[in-house]
């Protein structure tokens, strides 16, 4: 294997924010993703993660769509499906356990099903920018849960059919910052020294 090369579907995946708004996934295709999700590890096996799954126009979509900031507010409607990923909280005694770990795991499974999702040819894109509190407010969601993120998922749509700002977005080039500043010895900052030379820290939006 080229060193340089991550594994599928970890190295074509990527964010596009034109989505097809005709598109619509099966049940069987949304029960997979939820799968994916589902057997991803989870600290004590607790699973702190749940969905609410929002088909476009859908109640659950039509709770969300007002609620989204300006910079997601043309291209999140458009996916197939929105997941939205809520943590459930622990409790000891009266006081909520700490956030970290179950948001962690919520992060993870999102993950597994981003990627389930692009090694089916579909296509994900996850995304923060919303009134969480707006969301959970207007789905009736129970205390001791909290929602993470959102997840649009679908297929890619013809730029001439979004705003041009939207469809500048599917051409930006991708970046990371190098491994080097990323993984640390036993002093924080120092290069891990085993780091040998890794790919590029730039990519085009769509790689085959
Ligand atoms: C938790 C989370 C929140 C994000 N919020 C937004 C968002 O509000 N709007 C947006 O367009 N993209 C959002 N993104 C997508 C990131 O901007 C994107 O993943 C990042 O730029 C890297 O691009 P890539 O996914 O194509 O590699 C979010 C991603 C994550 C994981």
């Amino acid at each position: 294997m080229n060193p340089v090369e991550i594994a599928e579907p970890m190295h074509s995946r990527w964010s596009p924010s034109v989505f097809d708004d005709r598109h619509e996934l099966t049940d069987e295709e949304v029960t997979r993703l939820l799968e994916a999700a589902q057997w991803a590890p989870s600290s004590g096996n607790r699973q702190p993660w749940r969905y609410v799954v929002a088909p476009r126009g859908s109640a659950a979509h039509r709770v969300l769509v007002p609620h989204l900031r300006r910079g997601n507010a043309g291209w999140v409607p458009r996916a197939s499906v929105v997941f939205l990923s809520v943590v459930v909280l622990g409790t000891d005694g009266d006081e909520l356990k700490d956030l970290v770990i179950p948001v962690h795991d919520v992060g993870q499974a999102s993950a597994h099903l981003t990627l389930q999702a692009h090694a089916m040819g579909l296509r994900a894109h996850q995304f923060g920018g919303f009134d969480h509190d707006g969301v959970a407010a207007g789905l009736g969601l129970p205390d001791g849960t909290r929602i993470v993120a959102g997840i649009a998922v679908g297929v890619r749509g013809n730029p001439d059919d979004v705003p041009e700002r939207d469809a500048e977005r599917d051409h930006r080039v991708r970046e990371r910052r190098p491994l080097a500043e990323t993984a640390y010895d036993d002093q924080w900052g120092r290069p891990w020294p085993g780091l040998r030379p890794s790919g590029p820290t730039t990519a085009p939006a769509e790689r085959a």
